[in-house]
This record gives structure tokens, sequence and C-alpha cells, in this order.
């Protein structure tokens, strides 16, 4: 048993310290009440604070695709995935694009071309989707990546995405896609921050849908502490 509490070390490079191995990743960030919410109203905004922030800005430069299910980028009020000059400059000299691809999983389709994050995105973002589906005016602000015939093949669709050189990939959820990646055993790692509210019931957890055969085990890999958040890191 070890006792966290605020200390006066120094906190390390925060990129340094949420670098992944090498190779093909998929980490998850969500945030959750102490009670387990996943959202205030259908924003998870009010469960966040300026740690948890910097950190989302820290995986987000360090990634190379950033996935996210349509119900996630319908309400969260997603913009265009622009990254500061500082955080730009951070991936090109370490060899990256200067902006990583906004990747939206779909199975309708139903989005709208004029939605911010992708008519405005600094790099052509990409929609997956089944094969079933009509992506129609979605074509021409995104790439359409098929996986899978009437459902979404997510293994499917990740080994498209390496094939495209998208390889450490972050994924901002939400709920239902957090579910179906954890189904189909893709899940890498989870960041999760904890927040100190009680959201009361009624509000979904950051995990939705299935259950699944097999609970997976991760491992503390660290805890940080900040204005009464809990910025946890677990891997496999
Ligand atoms: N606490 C957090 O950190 C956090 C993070 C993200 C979101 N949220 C909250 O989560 C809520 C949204 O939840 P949600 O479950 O609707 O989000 P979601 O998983 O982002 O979106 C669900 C939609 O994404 C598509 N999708 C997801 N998984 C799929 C799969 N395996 N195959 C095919 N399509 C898939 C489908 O889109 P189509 O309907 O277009 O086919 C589905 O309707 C919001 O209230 C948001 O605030 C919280």
């Amino acid at each position: 048993m070890q006792l966290l509490r605020p200390s006066p070390d120094e906190l390390p490079d925060l990129a340094e310290l949420y670098r992944t191995p090498p190779g093909p990743w998929l980490r998850l960030n969500f945030v959750s009440s102490l009670d387990g919410a996943g959202h205030v109203d259908g924003r998870s905004e009010p469960l966040s604070g300026p740690a948890d922030k910097r950190v989302f800005g820290i995986l987000r430069m360090l990634c190379d695709a950033l996935v996210v299910g349509a119900g996630t980028l319908r309400e969260e009020g997603y913009h265009a995935l622009r990254l500061d000059a500082e955080r730009r400059a951070w991936r090109v000299g370490h060899g990256m694009s200067e902006y990583p691809t906004l990747v939206v999983v779909s199975a309708r389709c139903d989005l709208d071309p004029a939605h911010e994050a992708l008519a405005d995105a600094p790099v052509r973002p990409i929609i997956v989707t089944r094969a079933a589906a009509e992506p129609g005016p979605l074509t021409t602000v995104a790439d359409i990546v098929v996986a899978g015939d009437e459902q979404v093949d997510l293994p499917a669709a990740v080994a498209l995405l390496h094939e495209r050189g998208l390889r450490q990939i972050l994924s901002e959820g939400g709920p239902r896609l957090f579910g179906s990646l954890t189904a189909a055993g893709l899940v890498d790692e989870l960041c999760l921050t904890l927040s100190p509210l009680l959201a009361g019931p009624g509000a979904g957890r950051i995990i939705a849908g299935p259950p699944i055969d097999t609970p997976q085990a991760l491992t503390l890999r660290h805890a940080l502490l900040a204005e009464g958040l809990l910025l946890l890191r677990y891997s496999r």
C-alpha cells in the first residue's frame, strides 16, 4: 500500500511521462466523476480541470490519429484538430506530421459535412464506416475507410489505420466506442482522470454496450494529483 499526496517533487516532462512503447498502440483518454459519471448534462467539460486539459493536450500531441465515435463528435462540440505552434514544433522535431489525423467512427454516416471538425480540419479527416453505409456528401470533406459489411469491424479498421502509417492511436471515446474497443481486445492503455465531483445518479459511465466475456486487467503506470483531480495512467 502507498500513500499518495501532494509532493514537492518536480513534475517530470509530461510528454516523456506519457510516451508510449514504439510500434502500434491504442490509448483511451476519459474523465469520470467520483461516482462514475462519464458526463454532466451530456458533456464531459464539467468533469475536467486545467491539469486534465493540459494532459489532454499532451496526449493529442503524441498521437498519429485521434479516433472518436460519431456521438462524441456530435455532442462534445469538437473543433478542428489544430495544435498550437509549440506542440506542432514538438511533433515535427520528433519526426511526426504537423497535426494528428481526426478519425470518426460511424456506422450510419449521419454526420454533418459542415461540422467544423471535418470542414475546417488542417489534415483531411477519415471516417471509418461499414460497407452498408452511404457516406454521400461526407466524401467531399473526409476519406472514407470501409471496415466490415453490416457492422464496423474495429480490428480491421485499426489495421487499416496502421497501414496508413497511423500507428499511435488516441481515442477520446465515447462510451460506446470504448465498449466496442474493449470487447474487441484492442485497448492497450487507459488514461483516466477522476474528478472530485459527485454527479449523482442518471449519467452513463465512460463505457457502454453489451457485457464482455472476460474483464481485462490493467497495470497502474502512474498517478498524478493536481487540483484535487487524480490523473491515472493504466496499460496492459
Ligand atoms: N467522460 C469522458 O471522458 C467522455 C468522453 C467522450 C464522450 N463522453 C460523453 O459520451 C456521450 C456520447 O456517448 P456515445 O456512447 O454516444 O459516444 P460515442 O461512442 O462517441 O458515439 C456513439 C456513436 O459512434 C458510432 N460508433 C461508436 N462505436 C461504434 C462501433 N463499434 N461501430 C460503429 N459505430 C460506432 C456510432 O455512430 P453512428 O450513430 O453515426 O453510426 C454510435 O452511434 C456524450 O454525452 C459525451 O459527453 C464522455
